[in-house]
């Protein structure tokens, strides 16, 4: 039997992206293997977002095309090959073929134009043991933040219609999956005819056998209090909320593009706070973007202190070209960005930390992703809203739920015990 082996790079767009391919070659009687020395078809998907990510891709599809057994196919996907496209076949003459984000749909037409089909027994079931599962509800992003390269190479936004999703949610509780992710760029941009992303969620929540929903991301210039009563009032929706601020100043904030005020910000913040108290609130935030000057910086420290995110993503600007941020001046150093950045993680850390250790003494749902691998009674979770839960008990199994109570913090990870309720 033929083998493939998948790297995946990037957001979990991407992630859920591969999963659908790698159905897709299991269905066509492909065999997944660990080993890229064995694969006869080695696929690498690629990100874009920061110059990192790409340099990254690129060192492993290199490297790739020197380990490969004599015969077998290269073929990169994703966001870096929708940007630079057979450019990168010229660079790294081991590819075989590009195939961009933009054009998933074309690579089942290249598995079925250069690949053979083999024999299989059935449709794959499971592609891994965890409970959750990333469902795409939305592609692409029309708000061209000035920094990001995502609006031109995953284009217009196009909502996958509500029945596909539905009907996608209860084949995967078929196989085991009980917690749902749904993705998109701007999830609040979803529209199928009446149905919004709040009608979205609800229909899903209400697919029998589905325990949590979850999504990212939200704009916060079109997140609204319908979504947030909507969370509120449903219990299977998790309580978190990734709502990512970029900067902390209105100047920065329009630069970017972003069209919110730090002041619109702190109201859906506030808003958040009132109808779910108890919600996690994060966030992905960039230092050094073009013109960031030491008090903007600042500013961008003290929202931070006063949102009190969980936990949040952090980035030091990055250049992208084509991009309208690419022709701004950029006036950061590297060396400034990046001790800009060990400043905002340190502080974000101790946040993390502060709010972790606070919540020892509650009691809450966990559900259960796995064991902890070096430890024979702990096994790794998570709370109904985006805490990690590490739960101390003689046996479980990943998709059971449980009420238990944290008894210590680690400040990253809360250890809890069960409780019966
Ligand atoms: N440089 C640094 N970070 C970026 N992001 C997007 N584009 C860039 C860039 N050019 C970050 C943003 C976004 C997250 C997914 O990646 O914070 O929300
Ligand atoms: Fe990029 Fe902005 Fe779209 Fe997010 S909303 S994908 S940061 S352009």
């Amino acid at each position: 039997m033929p083998s493939f082996y998948f790297q995946t790079f990037g957001c979990q767009m991407n992630i859920a992206d591969s999963d659908d391919l790698r159905r897709e070659l299991l269905c066509r009687g492909y065999d997944e293997t660990s080993d890229p020395l064995c694969a006869d078809l080695l696929i690498v998907n690629t990100c874009s977002v920061r110059e990192n990510a790409e340099t990254r891709a690129k060192a492993r599809i290199q490297e790739f095309g020197r380990v490969k057994k004599n015969g077998a196919k290269l073929w990169v996907t994703g966001c870096m090959a929708q940007r630079l496209g057979q450019r990168i076949k010229e660079k790294i003459k081991t590819v075989d073929r590009v195939i961009g984000a933009q054009h998933n749909s074309d690579f089942l037409a290249h598995l079925d134009k250069y690949l053979p089909k083999y024999d299989h027994t059935g449709v794959p079931g499971k592609l891994h043991n965890s409970p959750g599962d990333y469902i795409t509800v939305m592609r692409g992003c029309e708000n061209f933040c000035t920094y990001c390269i995502v609006p031109y190479v995953r284009g217009p936004e196009v909502s996958v219609p509500a029945s596909e999703v539905v009907s996608k949610v209860a084949r995967r509780v078929d196989e085991g999956v009980c917690e749902f992710t749904l993705l998109g760029q701007n999830v609040n941009s979803y529209r199928d005819g009446d149905i919004d992303f709040a009608d979205l969620l609800k229909m899903v929540a209400s697919v029998p056998g589905v325990r949590r929903v979850r999504f990212t991301t939200s704009h916060p210039k079109d997140c609204s209090e319908k979504l947030i009563k909507t969370i509120a009032a449903t219990s299977s929706l998790c309580r978190h909320i990734h709502l990512p601020v970029q900067a902390g100043s209105d100047r920065i904030l329009s630069l970017m593009n972003r069209r919110y005020s730090l002041d619109h910000y702190l109201g859906l913040i506030e808003m958040i706070r009132r109808y779910i108290p108890d919600a996690d609130i994060t966030s992905d935030i960039m230092v050094g973007f073009p013109g960031e000057t030491d008090d903007e910086f600042e500013d961008t420290l003290r929202l931070v202190e006063k949102v009190h995110y969980t936990t949040a993503f952090m980035f030091a600007y990055s250049s992208r070209e084509g991009t309208a941020a690419a022709s701004m001046k950029e006036t950061v150093s590297e060396d400034v960005k990046l001790s800009r950045l060990k400043s905002l993680i340190d502080l974000q850390t101790s946040i993390t930390k502060k709010i972790y250790d606070s919540s020892v003494g509650e009691e809450f749902e966990v559900l259960i992703n796995g064991r902890q691998e070096k430890r024979e009674r702990l096994w790794m979770g998570m709370n109904n809203g985006f805490k990690k839960v590490l739960l101390s008990c003689d046996s479980a199994e990943a998709g059971m739920i449980f009420n238990v109570r944290a008894v210590r913090s680690s400040g990253m990870t809360l250890i809890c015990e069960r409780i019966t309720k």
